[in-house]
């Protein structure tokens, strides 16, 4: 499918929830965040049906976010579902690892193909500083799970203040080293302000080839994470809500009054 201004959109991101076992500074703000009710979060039985219609209208790439996609019950069954979907080509998921010591094996079993995993720093005081709440150990543990589980690739995702050079930066891209696995720098984004930037080595944040849409855990569709436009799906119906964000998707991102949590970035 091609959106008005004529770039092929084939890649899909799926938030599954807004929440989160961490609290990522520049992700959630200090005062918390006001969570979707729970009734109004999509059942899996709806995120496979929009999946399968956005699949047959020429979706390839999917990619579970979150908030955190492990602290949703029953994910592994979601992924299990959605793997045994024909079209999808590329399957991934982006997690902050902490649950990845229970689920990494079985997320491989169930036909998840990669995962990108998050993290911005390792050492231990900074790790708890910047998630304000989360444990290096488990963050490790959780990678070293994913490594053993044998994913066809593992990214690291880590968010950057100014530039690869910062101290936190060395550390990751070391640990990437040593692990084997492909550090992504990404440097922090405002969605308030509209600061954004390209992601090195990724696809992210160039607008005039973009080729994503963003299905908020709540059934909207985003068709720019810089832009407060969005299609409910539940309203329009999913195959009109699709067309509506293709017709609707902007040329570029401009600014958004969200926090990174509903769309996982
Ligand atoms: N800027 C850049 N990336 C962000 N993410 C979350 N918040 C931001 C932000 N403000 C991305 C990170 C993280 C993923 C879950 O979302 O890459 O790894
Ligand atoms: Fe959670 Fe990811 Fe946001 Fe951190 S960036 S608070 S791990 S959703």
């Amino acid at each position: 499918m091609f959106d008005s201004f004529n770039r092929r959109i084939n890649y899909l991101r799926i938030s599954v929830t807004d929440r989160c076992n961490l609290r990522c500074t520049y992700c959630m703000p200090a005062e918390g965040i006001q969570l979707i009710p729970r009734e109004r979060i999509l059942t899996s039985e709806e995120i496979l049906e929009i999946t399968r219609v956005a699949v047959d209208l020429g979706v390839t790439k999917v990619r579970i976010t979150g908030g955190e996609p492990l602290v949703r019950r029953r994910m592994v069954e979601l992924v299990e579902a959605m793997a045994n979907m024909d079209g999808i080509e590329d399957f991934g998921m982006t997690t902050n690892a902490i649950a990845l010591p229970e689920f990494a094996k079985p997320l491989r079993d169930a036909g998840l193909h990669r995962l990108n995993i998050s993290l911005d720093t390792v050492d231990p005081d900074r790790y708890r500083e910047l998630t304000r709440c989360g444990d290096l150990v488990d963050a490790i543990a959780g990678i070293d799970a994913a490594i053993a589980a044998g994913f066809d690739l593992i990214k690291l995702n880590c968010v950057i203040q100014e530039s690869s050079d910062e101290p936190d930066a060395l550390g990751v891209a070391a640990f990437g080293k040593e692990r084997g696995l492909q550090v992504r720098f990404i440097r922090k984004m405002n969605l308030a302000t509209g600061e954004f930037w390209q992601v090195d080595g990724g696809d992210g944040g160039k607008c005039s080839t973009c080729s994503r849409l963003r299905l908020s855990s709540d059934g909207k569709l985003y068709p720019c994470l810089f832009s407060d436009l969005c299609y409910d799906v539940r309203e329009l119906g999913i195959e009109p809500a699709i067309h509506a964000a293709l017709e609707g998707k902007p040329l570029s991102g401009h600014k958004a009054t969200r926090e990174f949590n509903t769309l996982g970035g």
